[in-house]
C-alpha cells in the first residue's frame, strides 16, 4: 500500500512537472524583429540568405556579409522586394569581405554596418563550408581555412557584436554549427571539430552575456539544399555519402525559419527533424537550459536514445566495413 501511494505521488509530480514544461514551452514570447537591425554572415546564399529573407519579412532591416560582390548584388535585390512587399521600412546593405581574412578588418565590419543602420540587435553566423576527405587527404592549408571560417570569423565577428550589443543591453547571437558538430563522423575530422568548437565557444559565451539580456542559439542544419552542399558532395567519400542519406535533404527555407524562431524565443538549441531532436538530446552534457521541457526530454529520453544510437553507429561501421573490403578487393584484382 506504502509503495503504491508513492509511486502515484512520484507520477502525479511528473505529469504536473511535465505539464508546467509544455505550458511553458509553448507560451514563450517571442521577441519582434520590426525595425531592428540583423546582421547575416554569409547571407549571399544557402541557409544564409534564406534567413534574411526571413528577418526582413519580419520587418528587419538587414546587413549581409560575404565575399563575392556579384551574389551580394542579387541578394540585395532579392531582400530589397520582400521588404517592398511587407512594406516595413527596412533597408538592405552589404559588406564583401572575408571572414578567413584581417581580424581588423572583420571587427570594422560591424563598426561600418551600425553607421546607417544603428546598433545590431541580432548577429546570424552563417558564413562556413564543408569539406569532407579522409584524414591522410586532407591538406593543412585547407584544414586550417575550415577553422579560420567556421570557427575564427564567427569568433572575431560575434566579438564585435556583442561589444555593441552590451551597450544596448540586448541583443540575439546565433552560430551556425552542423549535425557533424555533434558527431564525429568519416570525412569529417577537420569540418566537425570546427564545429563542435563552435558549440564551446557558444556555451560559455551564452553564460558571459546571460545578465546583460543577450542569448546564444546555435542552430545544427541536417543535410540542407544549397549551392554550399552540392559542393561539399564533389569531394565526399563514398563512405560519408552513404552515412548522411540515411537522413534527407531539406529545404534552406525550413532550416531558416526553425532557426530565426528558435533564436527569438531563446533556445540554446535549433535543430530540425527527429535525427537533429535526438543528437542535441544525447550531446546536451552540461550545455545552458533555456527551457524546462527541453529539459526534461533530455532527462527522460537520454538512455532510449543512447540505445538508438548504438544502431546507427553499427550501420555507419558496416558501410566503412563494406567499402575497406572492395577497396582491398580492387587492389588484389589490379
Ligand atoms: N547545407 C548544408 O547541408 C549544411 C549542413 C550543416 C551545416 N551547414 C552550415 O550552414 C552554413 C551555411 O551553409 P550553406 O550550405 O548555406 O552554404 P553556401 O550556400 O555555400 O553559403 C555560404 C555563404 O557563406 C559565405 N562565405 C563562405 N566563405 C566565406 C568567407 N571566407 N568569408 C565570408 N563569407 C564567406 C558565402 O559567400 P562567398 O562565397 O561569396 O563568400 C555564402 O554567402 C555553413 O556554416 C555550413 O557549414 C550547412
Amino acid at each position: 500500500m506504502g509503495w503504491c501511494c508513492c509511486i502515484t505521488w512520484l507520477w502525479s509530480i511528473l505529469a504536473i512537472g511535465l505539464g508546467v514544461a509544455l505550458f511553458e514551452f509553448f507560451s514563450r514570447k517571442k521577441r519582434d524583429l520590426k525595425g531592428k537591425h540583423v546582421l547575416v554572415t554569409g547571407g549571399s546564399s544557402g541557409i544564409g540568405l534564406s534567413v534574411a529573407l526571413d528577418v526582413a519579412a519580419r520587418g528587419a532591416s538587414v546587413t549581409l556579409v560575404a565575399r563575392d560582390v556579384d551574389k551580394l548584388e542579387k541578394a540585395q535585390v532579392e531582400i530589397a522586394t520582400v521588404i517592398s512587399r511587407v512594406a516595413s521600412g527596412g533597408y538592405v546593405q552589404y559588406f564583401s569581405g572575408d571572414l578567413s581574412g584581417d581580424p581588423e578588418k572583420i571587427a570594422s565590419i560591424v563598426k561600418d554596418a551600425e553607421v546607417d543602420l544603428g546598433p545590431i540587435y541580432m548577429l546570424v553566423n552563417c558564413a562556413g563550408f564543408a569539406r569532407a576527405q579522409t584524414f591522410e587527404d586532407i591538406p593543412p592549408w585547407l584544414v586550417k581555412q575550415l577553422m579560420d571560417v567556421n570557427y575564427t570569423g564567427s569568433f572575431i565577428i560575434t566579438q564585435e557584436a556583442v561589444r555593441s550589443m552590451k551597450r544596448q543591453h540586448e541583443g540575439v547571437v546565433v552560430f551556425t554549427s552542423s549535425q557533424a558538430g555533434l558527431i564525429g563522423l568519416y570525412g569529417f575530422t577537420a569540418y566537425s571539430a570546427a564545429k563542435a568548437a563552435l558549440v564551446r565557444l557558444a556555451e560559455a559565451l551564452h553564460m558571459e552575456v546571460k545578465p546583460y539580456n543577450i542569448t546564444v542559439t546555435v542552430c545544427y542544419p541536417p543535410d540542407t539544399d544549397t549551392p554550399g552542399f552540392e559542393e561539399e558532395n564533389q569531394t565526399k567519400p563514398v563512405e560519408t555519402k552513404l552515412m548522411s542519406e540515411t537522413a534527407g535533404l531539406l529545404k534552406p527555407e525550413e532550416v531558416a525559419k526553425k532557426l530565426v524562431d528558435d533564436a527569438l524565443i531563446g533556445s540554446f538549441t535549433s535543430t530540425v527533424g527527429l535525427e537533429g531532436f535526438m543528437l542535441t538530446t544525447l550531446c546536451a552534457g552540461m550545455g545552458p537550459i533555456t527551457d524546462a521541457f527541453s529539459f526534461l526530454t533530455q532527462v527522460f529520453l537520454f538512455g532510449i536514445f543512447r540505445a538508438v544510437s548504438a544502431f546507427y553507429l553499427w550501420s555507419f561501421n558496416k558501410i566503412v566495413d563494406k567499402e575497406y573490403r572492395k577497396r582491398q578487393a580492387c587492389k588484389k584484382s589490379e
